[in-house]
């Protein structure tokens, strides 16, 4: 199916290893235009390379931290001078630390409020002016505990809670300019992130990735490419009628019926 990405502009967030660099990819190979964000610049030059070397694309990389506001709208400035415009935004990064809720004080509450909620609402604010006159998609990753909530993830249980009310709203406000606005929910993905989960509880790390493992109803970790094709579709012209949803992306992990 040609989901008719490309010479679309895209801006793909956290994107130097992991779900953000298997959606760069995946988006750069359907020939669309991608830039590129992360903190650290060797790291992202490196993706940067090795993405324009297996996909022929055009790739942008843009050295920004999500949590300053300042850097979110540079790089929308940014991507919209050096490449024309914006079609596609997709909100992904790292993630704040684990912990109990009531350990973390007010620094460490405002900050995952930076990362989450802030990030998303400072780069849609930044970019639907670019995208209104030619329609778009925007998405944004959370994670499958923002609708099933594990212990020790709060603070991005939290915030993620607000991300998701706020993309429905949003969803509602752009549906006549033509942008679709969605939120992904992936359970467990083969990732760097996912090795330091599993390594968090001070137990060994192989038995807890066998014990998730047995969790998930497909019986595997799911790969970024999983995470990336169901991306590539709900930015796409394709996908466009898709609007305002929150769609888990686990192996059957998700238990309700929601
Ligand atoms: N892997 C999973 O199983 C899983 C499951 C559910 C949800 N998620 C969520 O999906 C997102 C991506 O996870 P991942 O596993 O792909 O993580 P990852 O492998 O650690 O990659 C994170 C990427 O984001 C960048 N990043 C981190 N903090 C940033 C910041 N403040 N500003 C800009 N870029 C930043 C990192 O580069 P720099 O460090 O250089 O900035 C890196 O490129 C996270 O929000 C995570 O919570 C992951």
């Amino acid at each position: 199916m040609n989901l008719f990405l490309k010479d679309k502009i895209a801006i793909v967030g956290g994107a130097s290893m992991g779900i953000g660099l298997g959606i760069a990819r995946i988006l750069a190979e359907e020939g669309a235009r991608v830039a590129i964000t992360a903190r650290r610049e060797p790291a992202l030059i490196e993706a940067a390379n090795a993405l324009r070397e297996k996909t022929g694309a055009e790739i942008l990389p843009v050295q920004a931290d999500c949590r300053r506001a300042e850097d979110c709208e540079r790089v929308v400035e940014t991507v919209a001078r050096e490449f024309g415009g914006i079609d596609i935004l997709v909100n992904n990064d790292g993630a704040p630390p684990l912990g109990e809720l009531t350990s973390f004080d007010d620094a460490a509450w405002g900050k995952a409020v930076e990362q989450n909620l802030m990030y998303v609402v400072r780069m849609a604010r930044a970019a639907v002016p670019h995208m209104e006159a030619r329609g778009g998609g925007i998405l944004n990753i959370a994670a499958i505990s923002a609708i099933q909530p594990i212990a020790g993830f709060g603070l991005s249980v939290a915030t993620w809670g607000g991300v998701i009310g706020y993309a429905k709203t949003l969803s509602l406000e752009l549906a006549r300019r033509n942008i679709n606005v969605n939120t992904i929910c992936p359970g467990y993905i083969e990732t760097q992130r996912l090795e330091k989960v599993f390594a968090a509880g001070g137990q060994d790390p192989e038995k807890i990735r066998a014990e998730l493992t047995e969790e998930v109803p497909m019986g595997r970790i799911g790969t970024v490419d999983d995470i990336a094709s169901i991306v590539a579709l709900l930015v796409s012209p394709r996908g466009r009628y898709i609007t305002g949803t929150t769609i888990q992306v686990d192996g059957g992990l998700l238990r309700g019926l929601r």
